[in-house]
Order: C-alpha cells, then structure tokens, then sequence
C-alpha cells in the first residue's frame, strides 16, 4: 500500500536517514523501533509531508505522494504531546478540524458518535480536558486524529507520556482501535516490549539504517545483527566476545563448531538469552560450572547475574522452590539450538543469514 524507495534525509549535510526502502501493506501495524535519535521521528516526519525527503520516493498505492502536501495525503498523526484546546469541550476539541473546514455537519455527526463509542468518550463528550485523565486526553487526541477517516495512522510514541497503568489502558485501545478500523498505522516507539507487543511486523532501526524488518517472533528467533540481538528481548541476550580455534568457538571448557565458512574466525560474538539457560540442565544440555553474583526478583521470574569460566552471564529462573543465593555454585545448561553466534567484525549473524 505504502512505498518508499530510497528514502534519505539529511540535516546539514549530516545523514539522519540512509536509503531506507520499505513496504506497508494494507490494514499492517508496522511499529518502528530503535534507540533515540536514530531517526524515527524523521520518518515520520517525511511520511506526514511536515518535512522534504532529501532522496527517494514515497509512494502509496499508484501514487507518487514524494512532493504532497501534507493535507494532500491525508495522513493522521498522533503524538506524544497530544495538544488538546483546554477552552474547548471533548465534543467540540474532536469535530474542531471538521469545523475549520466547514465540513457537512452530517457528513461527520455519525462519525463522531462512532468515533466517541470505539475509544470510550461518549460520557465525557460535554467536559473539558482539564478534568480528564492523561490516558483520556490521549484518547481524544485519536478520537480527533481518527474522526478524519484518515488513509494512514502514523503516531510518534503515543505513551510515552503517560503512567505504567494508563500505557496499558492506551495500548489496548489503540489495539482495539486497529483491529475495528484495519487502517494501515506506522507506530514508533523506543520501547522494544511495546514494539514486540503491538507490530504485525516491526522495523528496527539504528543510526539511521534499517537493521532488519520482520514479525516480533521472527526478530527474536532470529536477529540479524547483533545490534538487533542486544535489543530485542528483555531482559537483554547475553553476548560475549569468545575466542575460535580450528573451526570451533570456545565455551568453557565447551567447543561449538562454526559454521564451515567461518572456520577461520579467530573471534565470533556468542549469544544466548536468560531464558535458554537454566541450572536443571537435562542430559543433552550443554552445561557450564558457575557461581552466583547477584539475583533480583523481577516478578514472576528471578533474574541470576553469574559467573563462569566464559563470562559473566544472566538467566532468569521461574519464582518456585529453593532459589540460588548469591555465592552459590551451580551448573548451567542450555541448549546448542538456542545458540547464536555473530561475526566478530561485521556482527552479521553467523547461522541465520537472511535480512
Ligand atoms: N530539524 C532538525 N535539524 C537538525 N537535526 C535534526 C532535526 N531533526 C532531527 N535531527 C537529527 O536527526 C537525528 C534523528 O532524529 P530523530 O528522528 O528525532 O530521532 P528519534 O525520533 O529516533 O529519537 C538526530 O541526530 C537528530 O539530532
Ligand atoms: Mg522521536
């Protein structure tokens, strides 16, 4: 539905986006995801028409929209700073850009209602923003955005400023909203868990640079890049810089056979996440002495920071009977299918070469 081919972007001749090519399909929920100041909000930006693309095309549907003004495209932006008008009601602050451009009262009363129901308003209609909640005033920011029968959602960290509880409450709704309307929606956010919470496919970026695009269990099963493999996944996978020798990386007192083609890396960066290890390790694991540093309870699960003759490292282990204590000695297990190993220059990932 939405392409863009090539896009950059730079300020001051300083690249902020570098040939970014990219395809939305129709009804998708792309959530955008990367570091700050990695250029998310300069996409959107590009992709409402608020600013010019220094290269590239956009294009959506049969329709070179590169040079559209940005009430030509008809786009919805939802940002964190949700400017509500604090004189006017809920009512009149969601139908204010239909006033202006005195819009059929018909044609948008319907709507309206609609709009009030989806996001739960319709009994706050009457009052003014000051006596509604953060995540009320987020939501009639949407219903506002979304009352234009917008062809595109393009929101920029809608939570960000809200609560822990009213990010939950927004977040559904949003997800609500999506699955009613199927509008195509570009999200951004810097939050990996929302990203991995909401996308149909999620779009990672770094420094400018697409890093690798795919569905969230895709990303996680398989990250491209190391960059990718340190970001996505909470708590983060464990990456260390192990040394090869004749093919093999060592781990411990372990060996693992590199892929053929690597036999004479002399260093891969080796990853494994909380989750793949545990200290019950069965009779096919791969199992590595260790001693215990600290552990922090993180709700359901204990976080285990410890030692081992490979590095430190992290697991996490189910809130359930006798938990190691810090200065215990244990035995590690993981899998060598959970294992994932990235070039030592390059960081490309070594056993899954793909985008
Ligand atoms: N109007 C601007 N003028 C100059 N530099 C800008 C401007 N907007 C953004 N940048 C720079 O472009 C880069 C990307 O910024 P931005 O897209 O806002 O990042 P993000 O939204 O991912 O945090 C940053 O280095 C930022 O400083
Ligand atoms: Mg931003």
């Amino acid at each position: 539905m939405l392409r863009l081919q090539n896009v950059s972007k730079q300020f001051d001749g300083k690249p902020a986006l570098s040939a970014l090519s990219l395809e939305i399909r129709d009804g998708e929920f792309v959530v955008l995801v990367g570091p700050s100041g990695c250029g998310k909000s300069t996409l959107l930006r590009l992709l409402a028409g608020l600013d010019e693309v220094s290269g590239g095309e956009i294009w959506l549907r049969e329709e070179n929209i590169t040079t559209m003004t940005p009430r030509e495209r008809n786009f919805a932006m939802i940002f964190q700073n949700y400017a509500l008008f604090p004189h006017l009601s809920v009512r009149d602050n969601i139908t204010f850009g239909m006033k202006i451009r005195k819009e059929d009262k018909a044609s948008w009363q319907p709507r309206l209602a609609q709009v009030a129901q989806m996001l739960q308003l319709d009994d706050l209609l009457d009052r003014k923003p000051a006596k509604l909640s953060g995540g009320q005033r987020q939501r009639v920011a949407m219903a506002r955005a979304i009352v234009r029968n917008p062809r595109l959602f393009l929101m920029d960290e809608p939570l960000s400023n809200l609560d822990a509880r009213l990010r939950t409450e927004v977040r559904d709704s949003i997800m609500a909203l999506h699955q009613q309307l199927k509008t195509s929606t570009v999200y951004v956010t810097h939050d990996q868990t929302e990203a991995m919470s909401m996308a149909d496919r999620i779009v990672v970026l770094n420094g400018g640079h697409v890093q690798q695009v795919g569905r969230p269990e895709h990303l996680y099963a398989r990250p491209a890049n190391l960059f990718v493999a340190g970001f996505i996944g909470s708590p983060a996978m464990n990456l260390l810089r192990l040394p090869c020798a004749e093919g093999q990386v060592r781990v411990g007192e372990l060996t693992y056979p590199l892929p053929p083609a690597w036999a004479t890396q002399r260093e891969v960066w080796f990853g494994l996440r909380p989750e793949h290890i545990t200290d019950s390790p069965g009779p096919q694991a791969l199992t590595l002495p260790a001693t215990v540093i600290q552990r922090e309870l993180m709700g359901a699960d204990y976080l285990l920071h410890v030692s081992t003759p490979t590095g430190a490292l992290r697991y996490t282990r189910r809130h359930r009977g006798a938990i190691p204590e810090k200065g215990d000695t244990l035995t590690l297990g993981f899998s060598p299918a959970d294992i994932h190993l990235f070039h030592a220059e390059t960081q490309h990932n070594l056993l899954h070469k793909e985008s």
